[in-house]
């Protein structure tokens, strides 16, 4: 079937009774920008309850790495159901489970051996994390960046500096976190450009944070996502990690990468810090890793990951289901998905480039992979954030049958199945640039 295919007007009528029933009992909390509600998935396209087919370049925020309902995904989740679902492997012992982290071992950019500690979610990777991190050093404090978002429990919440108002009224939140300024080279912080920028900002913590703020000796551990997501995929340059890893290991402070979003093949290689060549010591994983079911993981090096029993454990982590599934979808990436995230994102990339010229709301284009942002201004010169434009342009995307969310206040990100193809690449271009157009026209 060609993709998309509109019907109705959106919301259809069977959408609308169903985001009518939820309006009354679900949380409020949630965002949803536009009002899409699905009945199936298969590959790269989404049916919703009125029979709209929309081409998904947003796979459920990142996570069906391997499509909807990859076929060798939904055997593994039937087969290991059919066996057993639960028997937390906190308490017990199962197979799927002990290959997952042989396999995490395997395909994680640590060298020396790792441990695995599941969770359901990336907040709870970032929270594990947290925790070894304080644990295994001694020390207490913490540093992100600004930008970043790591997750809404109270301890990832600390470190996440997205949107104020994923914080507000939550307060007070841990104490000992600082955050520094991101490397976004679009909005550098100190006006140079990447060809004459060797990673300045990173200063920053060396001469402001470690200066004025808290001792490096006293610091547990730096965390930072490679490809920051939510805060609009932005990419750290490689000499940023380089330096960062630098000052880590000259103060004793481990380095966890959070992978959440960048990780699992999306960004063209099975982790986004491998293009920087940088060894992190921990890992936060989740999101793509089993291709929609509930799974997060915290990866250290062996030697970090060194907790007593009781120390640190989940009911439902590493589920055998979830761990089945994670096995597929890791096997599909390494076979040929992230192969296809390099090669159909380069293309895609190229495609959203070349609408630059004919679209004037396009101030930056980038990313990695199938990970890539289109940040929206108003004034090329001043850079002028089209946060308004930006959910107008998500909004007439989606009425002409293109699934894409926002990220940070004014991008839009493109992160679809990593089973996409070069055809649907430009499918979405396509559809993004018609709805670029549409909402540029309402502005003049
Ligand atoms: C980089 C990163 N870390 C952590 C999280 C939190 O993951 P979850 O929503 O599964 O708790 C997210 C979610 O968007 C993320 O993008």
């Amino acid at each position: 079937m060609s993709v998309p295919v509109i019907r109705t007007p959106l919301p259809g009528p069977k959408a609308k009774a169903l985001i009518d029933r939820d309006s009354t009992v679900v949380s409020p909390s949630y965002t949803r920008g536009y009002p899409l509600v699905i009945e199936r998935g298969s590959g790269c396209m989404v049916e919703d309850v009125d029979g709209n087919v929309f081409l998904d370049c947003a796979a459920g925020i990142a996570v069906n790495s391997t499509g909807h309902a990859h076929p060798d995904v939904v055997k593994a989740i039937v087969e290991q159901s059919a066996r057993f679902l639960h028997m937390s492997g906190t308490d017990f012992y199962y197979e799927p489970q002990v290959r997952l982290a042989e396999e995490l071992a395997a395909v994680t950019p640590i060298a020396g051996g790792v441990r695995s500690f599941f969770g359901n979610s990336g907040t709870e990777a970032v929270e594990a994390c947290l925790k070894l991190s304080r644990y295994a050093s001694g020390r207490q404090n913490i540093i992100a960046f600004l930008g970043g978002f790591h997750g809404r429990s109270m301890g990832s919440l600390s470190l996440t500096a997205s949107k104020a108002i994923q914080r507000r009224g939550f307060g007070p939140l841990m104490p000992g976190v600082y955050h520094a300024p991101f490397p976004d080279c679009y909005r550098c912080p100190l006006g140079l450009t990447t060809t004459d920028c060797a990673a300045e900002c990173l200063d920053f913590i060396d001469h402001q944070i470690f200066a004025h703020l808290v001792s490096p000796d006293e610091v547990a551990a730096i965390v930072i996502e490679p490809i920051q997501g939510e805060g609009g995929y932005v990419v750290a340059p490689d000499q940023f990690l380089q330096r960062l890893r630098a000052l880590t290991k000259e103060h004793g402070i481990l380095l966890v990468a959070d992978e959440v979003q960048s990780g699992m093949g999306r960004s063209g290689k099975m982790f986004a810090i491998e293009f920087s060549g940088v060894e992190p010591d921990m890992m936060a994983l989740a999101k793509g890793i089993a291709s929609g079911l509930p799974l997060g993981v915290a990866v250290a090096r062996a030697g970090l990951m060194a907790w007593p029993p009781g120390a640190h454990a989940s009911t439902f982590g590493g589920n055998p289901v979830s761990c089945a599934a994670a096995l597929a979808t890791i096997k599909l990436l390494k076979e040929t998905l992230v192969a296809n995230a390099a090669d159909v994102g380069a293309h895609m990339m190229a495609g959203l480039k070349s609408l630059s010229d004919a679209h004037p709301l396009i101030g930056d284009v980038r990313g990695r992979g199938l990970m890539i942002g289109v940040e929206l201004v108003r004034n090329r010169q001043t850079k002028e954030r089209a946060t308004t434009e930006r959910d107008a342009v998500v909004n007439a995307a989606f009425r002409r049958g293109l699934l894409v969310l926002g990220a940070g206040k004014n991008a839009v990100r493109f992160s679809p199945p990593l089973v996409l193809t070069k055809a649907q690449a430009d499918t979405a271009v396509t559809i993004f640039a018609e709805a670029l157009a549409e909402v540029e026209g309402s502005r003049r």
